[in-house]
């Protein structure tokens, strides 16, 4: 029989390796290898003899099952990101850097149900019950009735959510934390957490509960550990934001009983974290409409409308290699459309740097924003100031054609509402029912078209720092 050998797991990516050394050659981490005892794997339960299999019974797709009632938190930014509220027996894990404000979400989120009468649960691995009482009465929850432990022993907390009522909904905070006794390995460790959230997990299924784990992530945006549990788990959510802005999104990475491009949007503020209903307006907030070089883009977060600004600077550059930075866009598509302006739009931009920002500190990752985008760019390298009433949207594609992109009505509406009354949007874009009364539309096909519209207002509007 072979020897059993200790492994060494890549703490990243969990592969595993028959010996230590300094690279993961799965992820390219370097130094992520950890040293990790022998888990019973099948082989070893053959050996072992494991009885014969129990015959158990089929069922056909057409059973019968009643889906259960969701369970609304409370809050509903939440329930929006959960697709309608958390499904009972279901686990969803909450991804986010430390500080982010994934312990005030979640505290806020338990005392909201628990006022519904609901039975709720908060186990903390990282902070004493004290910590997360002075939170909550900060934050005015301390009435709610909602079960608190400082725990980390899975086997000890799943004995003691068993013993009493079945809960609705169990925060484990956070997973990196906990530690079960049927892994031989320290707490953190790719190993622990898997095995931990595999038990949390059966809790979850075998109760009825929901259970929410609580994930750190790296710099570079993977959940650490928890990354291995992703496939696990019923859904994902990572909770973003950064320091300098008060505003957090939760972002629905994986939902097996929801939509998965869906966002919520909270504002943090002394007292917890609020409710963001109208997003646009809050982006939009402090906008100098003034200046050459903002184009406000009528963008989609999943089912929801979002207008943000894009900003551009472009200016002549003193470098051999002219300098391109990108804040909150891809970096790769502002090289394609500063490649198409130049070869399409006739518009010379190789021997500028280019600055590229997305006010609020959103990220955009659709394609819709190429055309605010590329307004930005052409307004600032002419020093034509953009109307103040004017949204755009389209994809443009490598021979400078504008292409139409989905909901066309729900961004014309968004805008609308938002006191805007002009539109510049692909042909064909929007059919006449869905466009809001009021609304000017510009349809373009070509990139070309709106440069030279651009330019032209560049030339009616000079620039106001002329000399007196
Ligand atoms: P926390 O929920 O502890 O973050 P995480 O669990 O993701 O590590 O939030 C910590 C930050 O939130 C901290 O920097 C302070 C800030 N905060 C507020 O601004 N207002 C508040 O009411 C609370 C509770 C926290
Ligand atoms: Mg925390």
């Amino acid at each position: 029989m072979a020897k059993s050998r200790t492994s060494f797991i890549c703490q990243a990516c969990g592969a595993v390796f028959p010996r230590w050394q300094g690279k993961c050659e799965a992820c390219g981490e370097w130094n992520t290898l950890h040293e990790e005892a022998p888990t019973a794997g099948i082989g070893a339960l053959a050996a072992r003899g494991a009885k014969k299999g129990r015959i158990f019974a089929l069922e056909g797709l057409s059973g019968e099952s009643k889906p259960a009632p969701r369970v609304l938190s409370g809050l509903a930014e939440l329930d929006r990101v959960t697709g309608g509220g958390f499904v009972p027996g279901s686990v969803l894990l909450i991804g986010g850097e430390p500080g982010i404000g994934k312990s005030t979400l979640l505290i806020q989120a338990c005392a909201a149900l628990a006022r519904k009468g609901e039975r709720v649960v908060y186990i903390s691995g990282e902070e004493a019950a004290a910590q997360v009482r002075l939170r909550a009465e900060r934050l005015g929850l301390s009435d709610a009735a909602v079960e608190l432990a400082a725990e980390t022993s899975v086997e000890d907390i799943i004995a003691t959510l068993s013993a009493g009522r079945r809960p609705a909904l169990v925060v484990i905070d956070s997973i990196q934390t906990m530690w079960t006794e049927t892994a031989d390995a320290t707490a953190g460790t790719v190993t622990q957490v898997r095995g931990a959230a595999q038990a949390l997990i059966r809790f979850a299924k075998l109760s009825g509960a929901c259970v929410i784990l609580v994930g750190h992530v790296t710099k570079d945006g993977q959940i650490a550990g928890p990354r291995v549990v992703e496939h696990m788990v019923d859904a994902v959510a990572s909770f973003e934001g950064d320091g300098s802005h008060h505003f957090r999104i939760l972002r629905n990475v994986k939902n097996r009983f929801g939509p998965t491009d869906e966002i919520g949007v909270f504002e943090m503020t002394g007292g917890g974290l609020t409710e963001v209903a109208n997003p646009s307006a809050l982006f939009l907030a402090g906008r100098d409409g003034s200046a050459a070089g903002a184009a406000v883009f009528a963008g989609m977060e999943g089912t929801r409308p979002v207008l943000v600004e894009i900003q551009a600077l472009v200016a002549p550059s003193a470098l051999g290699t002219p300098r391109r930075a990108v804040v909150g866009w891809d970096p790769s598509r502002l090289s394609m459309l500063v490649a198409v302006l130049e070869t399409h739009g006739r518009v010379k931009l190789g021997q500028h740097d280019i600055y590229l920002n997305v006010a609020g500190g959103m990220k955009i990752a659709e394609p819709a924003a190429d055309l605010a985008a590329a307004a930005a760019l052409v307004s600032s390298l002419v020093g034509a100031v953009l109307p103040q009433n004017m949204v755009f949207f389209g994809e443009v594609g490598l021979s400078g054609a504008v292409r139409p992109v989905p909901h066309a009505g729900l961004r014309l509406k968004e805008a609308s509402k938002l006191g805007f009354s002009r539109a510049v949007a692909p042909q064909g874009a929007s059919d006449k029912s869905e466009k809001p009364a009021g609304m000017g539309l510009t349809a373009i096909r070509h990139i070309g078209e709106a440069i030279a519209d651009i330019a032209a207002l560049g030339r009616r509007s000079p620039p106001e720092r002329k000399p007196s």
